[in-house]
């Protein structure tokens, strides 16, 4: 039977944050200082998360993602992957990761049970980048890329914000990446989320900018199947090319009525959506298998139909202060 929410839609994807923590601070998402933490003795253990997932898995959850913070700083992750994996009903265990640490650990990810993973990326150049993250190297990132695509762990998808007067001139590097490598690079707009107002009004694009970019230097987008199936994104492909871009758009066409996703942040509360302002701890129930299914189903009937986040900034639908960022939720 599917897991439906009140108005339809199947929900088969749980998305994990692992930990609230990251070894960079990229501009969209923190401050020079980093956050506030979740204390270590507040943050779900590894059994903990299991024993949600196992309640998802016998509702209908299939597909899992672990994400951050940047899960890799989190200490032997690979035994994460291998309890999840070992789930009956779990078909597809993917990784969001910022690609720092990838190149060490991608290889025990890989035999512990991991399927694919989203890199982080927001521009090619190690200035850019550097200054983006506050202290990322590239050249770091790049060899997570690459180990990802010799181990095989694909489809290897790049997530990439565009910010008005940071990257946008990177576009078409970042869609040259597709022509050789059979890499995804999605574009992601930039949602204001946290406390970044005043960089959000500067920064954000619409993503129409990257059509006109593409076909203006003669590499038209043309539409193609996503990449691993369903998923937020619109595909398309540039002539010849072994991997796809992808458009994600939250703002400017957010695509609610798809929406097949819950989310565990770090500390144990469960989301239905990423912009409302209503979790549930699952830490009371962690140990009554059929009350944490009952919490799941709980949490599913109160989720909303679709989210007011507009592109001035405001967000209708969430109480003033109630918005973490993305390191808090996973993105
Ligand atoms: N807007 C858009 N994307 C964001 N991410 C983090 N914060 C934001 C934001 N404010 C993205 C990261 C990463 C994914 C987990 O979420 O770039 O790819
Ligand atoms: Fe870390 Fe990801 Fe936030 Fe960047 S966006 S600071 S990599 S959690």
């Amino acid at each position: 039977m599917p897991l439906l929410d009140q108005h339809g839609r199947t929900h088969d994807y749980l998305r994990i944050s692992v930990t609230d923590r990251c070894n960079l601070r990229c501009l969209y998402c923190m401050g020079e200082e980093g956050i506030e933490q979740v204390a270590h003795r507040d943050i779900l253990s590894y059994e903990e998360i299991a024993a949600v997932v196992r309640a998802g898995a016998e509702l209908g959850i299939s597909k899992i993602r672990l994400t951050g913070g940047e899960p890799l700083v989190r200490k032997n992750l690979k035994d994460l992957v291998g309890s999840i994996k070992a789930i009956p009903g779990i078909t597809d265990l993917a990784l969001t990761t910022n690609g720092i640490l990838l190149s060490e650990r991608a290889a025990e990810l890989n035999k512990a049970g991991l399927d694919r993973v989203n890199i982080s990326l927001d521009s090619l150049n190690p200035e850019v980048y550097h200054r983006t993250t506050r202290c990322g190297e590239l050249s770091e990132v790049m060899a997570g890329i690459e180990t990802a695509l010799a181990l095989k762990l694909q489809p290897v998808k790049i997530n990439t914000v565009l910010m008005k007067g940071i990257n946008e001139t990177e576009v078409l590097d970042f869609i040259k990446l597709t022509l050789d490598q059979p890499l995804h690079v999605r574009f992601i707009e930039y949602m204001p989320i946290g406390d970044h107002d005043r960089q959000y009004r500067d920064h954000y694009l619409p993503l129409s900018y990257i059509e006109e970019t593409a076909a203006g230097a003669g590499l038209p987008l043309t539409p193609a199947p996503l990449p691993g199936g369903a998923g937020p994104a619109e595909a398309y492909t540039v002539k010849d090319g072994k991997g796809t871009v992808g458009l994600i758009h939250p703002i400017s066409r957010h695509f609610c009525d798809k929406c097949n996703r819950l989310r565990l942040t770090a500390e144990g509360n469960l989301k239905a959506c990423l912009y409302w302002q209503d979790e549930y701890s699952v830490k009371a129930v962690i140990n009554d298998h059929e009350a944490l299914k009952a919490l799941i189903v709980k949490v599913l009937s109160g989720k909303p139909v679709e989210h007011q986040m507009v592109a001035d900034g405001s967000c209708g639908s969430v109480k003033p202060g109630a918005m973490r960022t993305m390191s808090k939720t996973g993105g």
